[in-house]
């Protein structure tokens, strides 16, 4: 496992199951120990968070640490992360010294940088998240870049081995409608992680709502390697033929990034198809129901479904302070 967590791209499929079965043991209570004793651990919230925000504060305490949650421009000075500019404009500090002096208080620094939707082949890159590890002097903690979210996956994960046990599964991830274009990273990260898991994974999503073409590449790799496949169709309904489970999500298209209107106008076509409902749910082999929260009700998935005995979502948010416990525990026993 490297130093970082910031994907899961570079774990094997045996490091992913060693991370689940930490995580599991952690929530049997197995486990007790409390690596990060004595130690702090920053959280860098650069947008809003309920789960992964109170999850990593819980589990740092849980692990015998403290954590330090800052704001950048609204508790900490607003922060620069580009190469060699002329800081003259409304930015007063660097990423560059953030980092190291944080690196000298805590023992891991976690980062939360949303795409902001504006350039894809220069958000596509995650450059506020790299410059985060290129700085850091500890392992550094992705809670949610512009191109991934790999805690949140590894909930996905461990909560779909919990709920249908382990081995090849039938997973569906189903684009659904929303009033606004939002990031890509939660599709990119369970899409990935599935594929690494080697389930049998479809993605339905309208046409221009593909993913990133190199992430694909990537997936379909890792699909091989470890015995699952990827498919990807236009057909909301037949996506759910034989689903185990049902994974909603909305993303925006790559290919309206900076163009916020026109993506509104080209989803407004898909609204009525593209929400899960008790009759998509019927297709499905008995599939549960899973969404990484926040959901808008009524929009990507009706109550029925929500509040029916398929949906997990409540023990999949739970899921995120068990499998953190897992990544920090790693990420501290590797260092010391
Ligand atoms: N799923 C998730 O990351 O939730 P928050 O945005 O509330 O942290």
């Amino acid at each position: 496992m490297c130093a970082n967590f910031l994907s899961t791209t570079d774990l094997t499929q045996d490091e992913l199951e060693r991370l689940l079965d930490g995580a599991a043991r952690f929530k049997s209570g197995d486990d007790q120990r409390k690596p990060l004793a004595g130690r702090s651990v920053a959280l860098v919230f650069f947008n809003p968070s309920l789960r992964t925000r109170a999850s990593m504060q819980v589990g740092i305490y849980e692990l015998g640490g403290n954590a330090v949650i800052l704001e950048p421009g609204a508790s900490t000075w607003t922060l620069e992360h580009r190469e060699a500019v002329v800081m003259d404009g409304d930015k007063t500090e660097h990423v560059k010294e953030f980092v190291r002096v944080l690196s000298r208080y805590c023992a891991v620094i976690g980062v939360r940088t949303f795409a902001r939707l504006e350039n894809w082949e220069e958000e596509r890159t995650d450059p506020v998240l790299n410059a985060f590890a290129s700085y850091a002097e500890v392992p550094v903690i992705n809670l949610e870049s512009a191109m991934h979210h790999p805690l949140q996956s590894l909930a996905d994960m461990m909560t779909i081995r919990e709920k249908l046990g382990s081995g090849r599964k039938r997973v569906l991830m189903t684009w659904a409608w929303h009033p606004k274009p939002l990031p890509m990273a939660v599709p990119n990260s369970f899409a990935l992680a599935s594929a690494q898991m080697g389930h049998d994974l479809v993605i339905a999503n309208p046409p221009l709502y593909e993913l990133d073409e190199e992430l694909m590449e990537t997936l379909k790799g890792k699909a091989r390697e470890a015995g699952g496949s990827v498919e990807v169709t236009n057909d909301v309904d037949a996506a759910f033929d034989g689903a185990e489970i049902v994974y909603a999500k909305s993303w925006g298209s790559r290919h309206f990034y900076g163009e916020t209107q026109s993506d509104v106008e080209h989803r407004g076509a898909f609204r009525a198809d593209w929400i899960v409902d008790a009759e998509k749910m019927r297709r499905t082999n008995d599939a549960v129901f899973m969404h990484c929260l926040p959901v808008r009700r009524n929009v990507i998935v009706t109550d029925e479904v929500l509040d029916s005995a398929a949906s997990v979502v409540i023990d999949e948010a739970e899921n995120r302070l068990h499998a953190q416990k897992a990544v920090l525990a790693k990420l501290i026993g590797e260092k010391s």
